[in-house]
Order: structure tokens, then C-alpha cells, then sequence
């Protein structure tokens, strides 16, 4: 993948969906960051959990580390704090 590709993630919010136009090089942190959404962390190497979000990928929904894992095409992120 084209590391400067634009790579849309939805990040769907306790106040409505926001869209992101990341790079593929974003982690989920960074592409949250991009819209002034802020994900909370305390490591940031993937030890501690502090950014564990939940992600859509079709009918499956699964947790991350929002630190360390990097954004995928039309990924949405369920954050239940902002
Ligand atoms: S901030 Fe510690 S695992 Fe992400």
C-alpha cells in the first residue's frame, strides 16, 4: 500500500460519525488526533491497554491499541468517551 494513499476512517462518536482522510502510516491515534478527537494513552508502545478501542470491520468488532495499530481503509472506530 502506498504509504501516503489517503485512507478513510470513520470514527463514530457519542456525538456522530466523524470522518478522517488518514495516511496509511496513521496509527488509529494519530488518525483521531487529525480531527481533534483525542483517544486516551499512557504507554504508547502497546503494553498498557489505556487506548483499547473497539473496531467495525464488517459484521465483526473486535478491540485494538489505538497506539500502535495502524489505520485500514474504511475501518470504524467506536470511541465511547468523546
Ligand atoms: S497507550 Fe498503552 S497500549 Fe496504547
Amino acid at each position: 500500500m502506498d504509504p501516503n494513499a489517503p485512507c478513510p476512517v470513520h470514527f463514530l462518536t457519542p456525538a456522530g460519525p466523524v470522518l478522517v482522510q488518514a495516511s496509511a502510516e496513521d496509527t488509529v491515534v494519530r488518525a483521531a488526533a487529525r480531527a481533534g478527537l483525542v483517544i486516551p494513552t499512557q504507554c504508547r508502545h502497546g503494553f498498557c491497554a489505556t487506548c483499547e478501542v473497539q473496531v467495525q470491520t464488517g459484521p465483526q468488532r473486535r478491540a485494538l491499541r489505538a497506539c500502535v495499530e495502524l489505520v485500514e481503509p474504511g475501518m470504524a472506530v467506536i470511541l465511547t468517551h468523546c
